[in-house]
């Protein structure tokens, strides 16, 4: 089995977009809706343009456009794969009007400083070589006084660990490798990844550090998940 870091974002993610939605919610006991609802409500109302990087398939862009009048969203994935799903997501949904996809890195936004009133991104900096420099780099393409929040997987504390590593070290690789091949190796991956990344990276401190202020951080689901935001110093 190859280790965390030769695993790259591009290869796990090719295979995955059309089931990704079925199963992201499965694997994460339902849990993952529940979890966007709350990030998506740390965008003040009042954020028109709103950038949703990683955006995948798009489950974060459309949350912020529904109901959000004249609110558009631009959504950024390096994987054509997912953007695909999420424009026949976002058709479905009948927003293609106020929510554009594009092919494009968090390492290199292609966007002018501050040209968004709010950022949100999901699952993503686990994926990046520099976590600090990725951080800065999307902070650089919000308008001074915007918010900023991101969601990621956590790893729970106290009693729930224990059950937390039986489920990432058995059930997990067990119940991806039952659905797909693409499955089995996120299976394998997930837990490794997120456990080495909480280990090497304090998500606060780095969010002050990339020029952010006022950050705050939510542990949600028994700590299976973490919310931070913050607004752009
Ligand atoms: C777990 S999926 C999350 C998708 C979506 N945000 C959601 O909540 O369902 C992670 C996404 O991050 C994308 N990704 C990983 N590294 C990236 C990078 N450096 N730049 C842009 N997208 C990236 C992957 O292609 C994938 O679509």
């Amino acid at each position: 089995m190859r280790s965390v870091s030769e695993v790259s974002a591009r290869e796990l993610f090719a295979p995955l977009g059309p089931t990704y939605d079925r199963y992201a919610r499965l694997l994460s006991f339902g849990q993952d809706p529940r979890w966007r609802r709350f990030l998506v409500s740390r965008v003040p109302l009042t954020a028109e343009r709103v950038l949703d990087v990683a955006t995948g398939t798009a489950a974060v862009a459309i949350e912020l456009a529904k109901g959000v009048q004249g609110r558009t969203v631009v959504g950024i994935d390096q994987s054509p794969e997912m953007l695909a799903a999420g424009r026949a997501r976002v058709e479905r949904a009948e927003l293609s009007d106020r929510i554009e996809l594009r092919d494009g890195r968090a390492e290199s936004l292609p966007f002018a400083d501050g040209e968004f009133d709010a950022l949100t991104f999901t699952y993503l900096l686990r994926y990046v070589d520099d976590p600090l420099a990725t951080m800065r780099e999307l902070a650089r393409v919000v308008r001074p006084g915007g918010v900023a929040a991101m969601l990621e997987f956590d790893v729970p504390r106290g009693m729930w660990r224990p059950l937390w590593e039986l489920y990432v070290r058995v059930g997990l690789p067990l119940a991806g490798a039952i659905v797909s091949p693409g499955w089995r190796e996120v299976g394998r991956f997930l837990g490794p990844s997120i456990r080495e990344f909480h280990a090497r990276v304090s998500l606060e401190q780095l969010w002050r550090d990339a020029g952010l202020r006022d950050v705050h951080a939510r542990r949600l689901s028994l700590g299976g998940g973490i919310v931070v935001w913050g607004i752009r110093a």
